[in-house]
C-alpha cells in the first residue's frame, strides 16, 4: 500500500520555524510507528507571492487537491501589505478553503492544566477547559457578493455581503452535531437572528436539522454578541459552539486566548469525503505568522504540532497516536518547558522553538 499525502505548505513568518518541529514529528511516526507518509513541499502566501508573483499558484492548488491532507503554517507580513487585495498572502489561504470547499473549521479551545494561571481569566473558570467552535468556513461575509470598493457621486463605498444558504448552514450544522455526539453532546449556535436575516435563517435551519436527525443533542441559541459575553464569564458552560464565518474568527480568537497563548491552538478545515473516503481536509494553527518574532526561534510550535495530531485523528483514523502526541505536548507542559510566549514577566528562561519540538519527540520515544 502506498503511504497517504501529505503537503506541507509553510508560508511566511514563523511558519517555516514551527513547521520544522512539525516534521521532526512526521518523521518520528514514521521511525517509530510505522506510520509514513509522503510528504510535499510547496509555497503559499508571501512567499509563493515572491517566487510566483501570486499568492498560490493554480499547480499548488492542483497538488492541495490532490492531497490526502494539507498542512499550513501561517501567512502574511508586513512586506505584503501594500499589494493590491487579489495578491495578498491571504488570498492564497481563503482560495485553498473556498476551492477545496473545507466548509467546517474545527477549533478546538482547550486549557492545559500547567497553563491555567497563564490565562487572563481567574484559574477556576479556565482550568480545565474543553470547547470546540466551529466555524463556517466557506461562505457568509468573506465571500458574499456585490463586495468590494466603488465610488458613488462623489465618495467611495465599501461592500460586503454577508449570504447563506440553506444548504450551507445545513452541512455546517451536522458537522457540529456530529461532533457533539462524540463529545458532551451539547451544541450552542451563535448568530444575530436579531438583526441579520441570514441570521434568522441559520437559527431556522439548524433548528431543523436538530429536531430531524439530532434530537438527542442538547441544543441553544445565542447572539454572537452575548455569546462573547458569555465565552468570557463562564466558558465551561459551552461543548460545541456552531457559527458563521465572521463571528467564528472573532469567537476563537477569544477562545484562544482564554486559554492562555494563541500559539497552544490548532485547528481543523474540513470538507465532504473524497473517493477514498477521507475528508478533503487542511490543519492549520489558529495563531497567524507573528513576523515580529519570526526567525528568532522564539516561536511556539504547539499549536503545529497539535494540528498534525488533529490530521492523525480526522484524516487518518489514528486516534490512538494523536492523543499519543497531545499527551506528550502535555507532559513537556507539565516539566515546565515553556516557549517565550508562555512566560510571564518574571518567568524563567524560556526554551526555543527547537528545543520544545526536540523535547515534545523525546516525550513520544519515552511513551513506548
Ligand atoms: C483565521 C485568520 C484568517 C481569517 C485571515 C488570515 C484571512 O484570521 O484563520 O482566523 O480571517 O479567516
Ligand atoms: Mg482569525
Amino acid at each position: 500500500m502506498t503511504n497517504p499525502s501529505l503537503l506541507i505548505l509553510a508560508g511566511d513568518g514563523i511558519g517555516p520555524e514551527v513547521m520544522t518541529e512539525v516534521r521532526k514529528v512526521i518523521d518520528w511516526y514514521g521511525a517509530k510507528r510505522d506510520l509514513s507518509f509522503d510528504v510535499t513541499e510547496d509555497l503559499v502566501g508571501g512567499c509563493a507571492y515572491d517566487a510566483h508573483g501570486t499568492p498560490l499558484t493554480d499547480e499548488t492548488m492542483a497538488k492541495a487537491q490532490a492531497a490526502d491532507a494539507v498542512l499550513l503554517g501561517a501567512v502574511g507580513g508586513p512586506a505584503y501589505d501594500n499589494l493590491d487585495f487579489s495578491l495578498k498572502p491571504e488570498r492564497g489561504l481563503l482560495r485553498l478553503r473556498k476551492e477545496m470547499d473545507l466548509y467546517a473549521n474545527l477549533r478546538p479551545a482547550q486549557c492545559f492544566d500547567a497553563l491555567a494561571d497563564f490565562s487572563s481569566l481567574k484559574a477556576d473558570v479556565v482550568g480545565g477547559l474543553d470547547i470546540m467552535i466551529v466555524r463556517e468556513l466557506t461562505s457568509g461575509v468573506y465571500f458574499g457578493e456585490p463586495r468590494g470598493i466603488h465610488k458613488e457621486g462623489n465618495e467611495r463605498v465599501g461592500i460586503n455581503t454577508q449570504r447563506y444558504t440553506e444548504s450551507e448552514i445545513a452541512r455546517v450544522a451536522r458537522s457540529a452535531f456530529e461532533l457533539a455526539r462524540k463529545r458532551d453532546n451539547k451544541v450552542c449556535s451563535m448568530e444575530k437572528a436579531n438583526v441579520m436575516g441570514s441570521g434568522v435563517l441559520w437559527r431556522d435551519v439548524v433548528t431543523e436539522i436538530h429536531a430531524a436527525e439530532y434530537p438527542d443533542v442538547e441544543l441553544s441559541h445565542m447572539y454572537a454578541d452575548a455569546g462573547a459575553m458569555q465565552l468570557t464569564r463562564w466558558p465551561k458552560q459551552f461543548d460545541v459552539i456552531v457559527t458563521d464565518n465572521l463571528f467564528g474568527d472573532l469567537l476563537s480568537d477569544l477562545a484562544a486566548m482564554l486559554t492562555g497563548s494563541l500559539g497552544m491552538l490548532p485547528s481543523a478545515s474540513l470538507g465532504a469525503p473524497m473517493a477514498n473516503g477521507r475528508p478533503k481536509a487542511m490543519y492549520e494553527p489558529v495563531h497567524g505568522s507573528a513576523p515580529d518574532i519570526a526567525g528568532q526561534g522564539k516561536a511556539n510550535p504547539i499549536a503545529c504540532i497539535l494540528s498534525f495530531a488533529m490530521a492523525l485523528r480526522y484524516s487518518f483514523d489514528e486516534g490512538d497516536e494523536a492523543t499519543r502526541l497531545e499527551d506528550a505536548i502535555e507532559a513537556v507542559l507539565a516539566d515546565g518547558l515553556r516557549t517565550a510566549d508562555l512566560i510571564g514577566e518574571e518567568g524563567s528562561a524560556p526554551v526555543s522553538t527547537s528545543e520544545m519540538g526536540d523535547a515534545i519527540v523525546a516525550k513520544l520515544d519515552a511513551s513506548l
